[in-house]
């Protein structure tokens, strides 16, 4: 059972759906993981399940209205949201979603998660439909932007009759969740070397023409901010783009794929982790125009050939260390992404239909299969660019603590 658990203050506010019955369940499981559970409930939440039990089973008073002159002296909203390490909103109904999403401080609830500055778990469960509908994706979108971590809900029979995806996990996979949301305040990329590569790559046909992407840099240049949020010493090799170095990071800049390729097999020596975010580009002009080409024909030809691929040069390179490749596909997601992952020899590769609306080039958002070498895949569902980095940057926080304990790929010693 969970350790970082142990001792820490635990913020829990239910919402009023029917799921609002298993708290009491999850309040036994954080006490008996040695936390601390201060509850608070919506005035809806009040209706499936007694403040009375989960006073019973917390051992404190159940926060539940801003109004009450005597509730606010004891257990006021700034109190319970100042003193707790985390917040865990479970269940998280669609209407609290929204209220959260919109900033409102309409109750003890929302007051309490608008004062708090700990990490916030959500917990969405609902009937599937509710869940898939776009208020409700937008809504938690705008709260993984604001760095709450939202926990997918379990698939199966719902209490409404629905069959599909909605129903709050069980109190182990929550726990979790809150474990990582206060590790992930910790530095647990301390002392790691960390290569992230990004953007496009531009390969010159002539002095003013040039083969490149609709990469924009972004999802590259997040997955860089978040590594060096977590205390890594991050090299971002970038192509051209519009954006600014990120904090913490170094950059180099680069413009073919022959630079990128070089710059990245430097780098890479002395790292512990490499992401390739690059659109690289796979060909580039065997012969580089040295005047500008002034149109004759009907047709021009040009002949390309293969560039290098860097993430799979990678393995060649003496030492180890983790690789994370991305796939972007516009049919036959998976299969393709797996075929990468194994032919690069990667641990991790982040796939993305980037055919589909609001994921993939130039927009904000992405939506992504993470599959690593033991099989598992994780969907992340549409998230924000920022949101999909921190979930990859804690995979790789995942397989350096697997590679450390003898688990995984052995990294380097290093001084
Ligand atoms: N990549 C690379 N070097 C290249 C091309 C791609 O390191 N010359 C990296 C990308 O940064 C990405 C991964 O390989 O992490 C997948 O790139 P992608 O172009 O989607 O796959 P390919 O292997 O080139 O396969 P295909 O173009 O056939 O889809």
């Amino acid at each position: 059972m969970s350790t970082r658990i142990k001792g820490k203050r635990v913020l829990l506010c239910v919402g009023g759906g029917i799921a609002a019955y298993k708290s009491a369940e999850l309040v036994r499981a954080l006490i008996a993981a040695g936390a601390e559970v201060q509850v608070a409930m919506t005035s809806a939440a009040t209706h499936f399940i007694t403040p009375l039990t989960l006073q019973t089973l917390s051992g404190r008073q159940v926060a539940t209205s801003i109004l009450d002159a005597a509730e606010e002296a004891t257990i006021g909203h700034i109190a319970i949201a100042q003193s707790c390490d985390v917040v865990l909103v479970a269940p998280a109904t669609a209407d609290l979603i929204a209220r959260m999403a919109a900033g409102m401080g309409d109750d003890m609830v929302t007051t309490a998660l608008l004062a708090t500055t700990a990490p916030v778990v959500v917990a969405p469960a609902m009937n599937s439909v509710m869940f898939a509908h776009a208020a409700v994706r937008a809504n938690l979108a705008v709260l993984e932007s604001r760095g709450c971590k939202v926990v997918q809900p379990d698939h199966g029979e719902l209490a409404c009759g629905y069959e599909g995806p909605g129903r709050l996990p069980d109190a182990p996979v929550l726990l979790e969740a809150l474990e990582n949301a206060l590790s992930s305040r910790s530095f647990d990329l301390d002392g790691k070397t960390v290569v992230v590569s990004a953007g496009p790559t531009r390969e010159p046909i002539d002095p003013v023409r040039c083969i490149t992407n609709r990469s924009s840099g972004r999802m590259g240049y997040a997955v860089a901010a978040a590594a060096a949020r977590r205390g890594a010493r991050v090299v971002l090799i970038s192509g051209p783009t519009a954006l600014d170095c990120p904090e913490g990071c170094r950059r180099v800049d680069v413009e073919t794929a022959a630079q990128m390729a070089a710059e990245v097999e430097k780098a890479a020596t002395a790292a512990d982790v490499v992401v390739m975010v690059a659109a690289v580009a796979d060909y580039t002009p065997s012969t580089v125009a040295g005047q500008k080409i002034k149109k004759k024909g009907e047709k021009l030809e040009l002949t390309l050939e293969r560039t290098t691929d860097v993430l799979a040069s990678l393995s060649a390179l003496p030492g180890s260390r983790i690789l994370v490749g991305f796939a972007a596909e516009t049919e036959n997601l998976v299969e393709h992404a797996r075929d990468k992952l194994v032919r690069k020899g990667l641990d991790l590769i982040v796939a993305n239909d980037v055919s589909a609306a609001n994921q993939g080039f130039d927009v904000p958002t992405n939506a992504a299969v993470l599959i690593d070498r033991s099989g598992n895949q994780e969907e992340t569902g549409l998230v924000t660019k920022d949101a999909l980095a921190e979930r990859i940057v804690d995979r790789v926080v995942g397989l350096v603590e697997a590679a450390n304990s003898g688990r995984g790929r052995r990294l380097q010693v290093r001084k």
